[in-house]
This record gives C-alpha cells, sequence and structure tokens, in this order.
C-alpha cells in the first residue's frame, strides 16, 4: 500500500509542469514502499522527467509514459466530455413525456492519476456519473440500485417533493446495501444543477465519487452548439481531507495529453459543475478568449462577459464562446496549486473543412 501526500503529489507531477527539477514519478515499486491507503497500479515505468525551459510541452515523455490506463478505468476523459445521458422516454397517457434511468452505486478501483489508485464509488461505474439530461416539464423516473457495502442516496438539485429528496429520514432515506429505491418528480426549472450521494458523512460520500452533472434543458431549447460537460473534482488519496489530484472530469491533466478539439468561430457551450470537496472554491479560466456566462443555466442570457469563473460546491453555470483565432488554448483553475496537481487542459481550435477538423497547423505548439 502506498501514499501519495499532497505535497508527493505536487513532486510527482510537477515535471508535466517544469517546476521541479528534482521530481520524479514514484513508480509502482516505490510506491509499494510507502505507507498508506493509495495502491500503485498499472505499470508505469517510473520515468526521470527532466523539466525544461518550456515547462510542460517538454514532458510528452512523461505523460505519454506516464497516463492512466482509461481502459481498464471503463470511461474516458476525451469521451465524457461530450457524452450526455438521455436516458429513455415514454409517453405517459396525458402525452407528457416519462424519462427514465437506472443508476447504479458500485464500488469501483479507478487510477486517478498515472500509477494511483483509488478505492472510489460510483454510480454507473464512472466518475463522475453520467450527464443526466432532460427537458423541463417532463417527468424524471430514476431507479436507484445500491450494490456496494454502504448506505448510499441520490440527492438531485432542483424543484422535487421533500420525499424525493434523497437525504436520510426522508421518503425512502438512506438506501442500504443491495436496496434499491424511485426517485420520480417533475424536470424543473430548466438550468444545469447536480446530484450527489447525500449519506453521512457527506464529505466522504462525495469525494469517493458519487456525483454527477443533471442538465434541464428548456422546452424551446438554446442555440444549436458543439456542448461540453465539466464537472470539477479532486481526489484525496490519502484521507487526510485535502486533496492531492485535482481535474476536470476526474483525470488530471487529461485534456493537455489530448485536447478537446473545437471549430474556429462555431458556438461551444460548456456545461461546468463544481463539486469539489474540501477546498473552498475552484475556478475556471480560459486563456486567448472570453466567454458569456450563464449562473445555473437558469436563463437563456448571459449575465456576465469573462474569462474566469470562480465556483463554491454545488455552484455551476454555463459558459458559451467561441474562438476566433486557430491553436491551443489552455482553460485551467486560476487556483495555481489546483493547476499544478491537474486541473489543466487545452482547446484545439481547429479548422472546420467539409464537416472535419483539421487540427495542429504548422506553428501551433
Ligand atoms: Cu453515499
Ligand atoms: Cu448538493
Amino acid at each position: 500500500m502506498a501514499t501519495i501526500t499532497r505535497r508527493r503529489a505536487l513532486a510527482a507531477l510537477a515535471p508535466l509542469l517544469g517546476v521541479g527539477a528534482a521530481s520524479r514519478v514514484l513508480s509502482s515499486g516505490e510506491a509499494s514502499a510507502q505507507d498508506a491507503t493509495a495502491t500503485a497500479v498499472g505499470g508505469h515505468d517510473g520515468h526521470d522527467a527532466h523539466a525544461g525551459a518550456n515547462g510542460a510541452y517538454e514532458h510528452a515523455s512523461f505523460r505519454r509514459g506516464g497516463r492512466v490506463d482509461h481502459a481498464r478505468n471503463g470511461f474516458h476523459p476525451s469521451a465524457l466530455v461530450r457524452d450526455f445521458d438521455e436516458g429513455k422516454t415514454t409517453r405517459l397517457a396525458s402525452g407528457r413525456v416519462l424519462r427514465e434511468w437506472e443508476l447504479v452505486a458500485s464500488e469501483k478501483e479507478i487510477e486517478v492519476a498515472p500509477g494511483v489508485a483509488f478505492a472510489a464509488w460510483t454510480y454507473n461505474g464512472r466518475v463522475p456519473g453520467p450527464a443526466l439530461r432532460a427537458r423541463e416539464g417532463e417527468r424524471l423516473r430514476i431507479r436507484f440500485r445500491n450494490a456496494t457495502h454502504h448506505p448510499h442516496t441520490i440527492h438531485f438539485h432542483g424543484i422535487h417533493p421533500a420525499d424525493m429528496d434523497g437525504v436520510p429520514a426522508q421518503g425512502a432515506g438512506l438506501i442500504q446495501p443491495g436496496g434499491t429505491t424511485v426517485y420520480e418528480f417533475d424536470a424543473e426549472p430548466f438550468g444545469l444543477h447536480l446530484y450527489h450521494c447525500h449519506a453521512a458523512p457527506l464529505a466522504a460520500h462525495i469525494t469517493k465519487g458519487l456525483y454527477g452533472a443533471f442538465l434541464i434543458d428548456p422546452k424551446q431549447g438554446r442555440p444549436e452548439a458543439d456542448e461540453l460537460v465539466m464537472v470539477m473534482n479532486g481526489f484525496d488519496t490519502n484521507f487526510d481531507r485535502s486533496n492531492e489530484v485535482y481535474a476536470a472530469n476526474s483525470i488530471p491533466f487529461a485534456y493537455m495529453d489530448e485536447p478537446i478539439a473545437v471549430a474556429r468561430d462555431a458556438l461551444v457551450r460548456l456545461y461546468l459543475v463544481n463539486v469539489l470537496e474540501y477546498d473552498l472554491i475552484n475556478s475556471f479560466h480560459l486563456h486567448g478568449n472570453l466567454f458569456d456566462y450563464i449562473p445555473t443555466g437558469t436563463s437563456l442570457q448571459p449575465s456576465e462577459l469573462t474569462d474566469t469563473v470562480m465556483q463554491c460546491q454545488g455552484q455551476r453555470g454555463i459558459l458559451e464562446m467561441r474562438f476566433p483565432h486557430l491553436g491551443k488554448f489552455m482553460f485551467h483553475a486560476h487556483q495555481s496549486e489546483f493547476t499544478e496537481l491537474g486541473w489543466m487542459g487545452f482547446f484545439d481550435v481547429c479548422d472546420d473543412a467539409s464537416d472535419k477538423l483539421v487540427c495542429d497547423l504548422p506553428g501551433t505548439p
């Protein structure tokens, strides 16, 4: 069993950023010699990654060798970022749409940084859980099964009756191991919401991975766009109530390794949710551009044009932007420590040539 402390995590990840020439990554062997709770997994090569003058750009070898095993995790951040789960729909006798999902809580080890396994609790085998997407006014039904060894719930943000709130001692209350329940309520109001477990101790249940985005589209929809979803999160890999790893959609630096390709001048809409535990705030900062911001997504009109937004835990909002320039543009938390521990990525703004994005033009990094 091995641990990474916050400081050690920073040292391990520092070569990515060129901030620590003396740093290197824990090899599996090293990791197993250390005291603690996060188990080393995978077979990365214990690289001596040396920081170069240009920082992160020079560490492709480290990042290639040091990537997490997405296939083993069962989810890939590059897929998650465009993955919305619309469930199954039928019509009620009234003609109204009934939208249904099945969510299963399960225990699963996921590799949250190269060589660092985390004993997660997941909804449907992934962290974050599926980005549930509905339309204003529909009837929603979520069948929940708890396949873990601990009691859990699903608490949805939004407007619903007290017995559908997914908290202990109300309605079905805590769902015991092996237990099931059905949460059912109307999709209101439109906006970007979230769901998460509400069993005690709450911080532990959230940091273990039981959360996801919950999107209710307005009846009339929004203008067509390239739509993305990011849940800002982190992992406390040694259970010291502070995070060793930060990310959007769980895997540190995933969008550095594989930038998110978007078309020049196209409308990009990002659904951004913060569930980060233990740190009071999180943020999203965009390079080389500004975005319109719709707090909680509950309006059709943005309230702000900015390049940085701050969200406390549970806050969320919609960002809309168009990139006029080709090339790679960074996004990251504007808390530098989070950035250095994984919460950073790139948009790759590409030419949209007959429906095919042409990226990596000469002269871009
Ligand atoms: Cu729970
Ligand atoms: Cu909440």
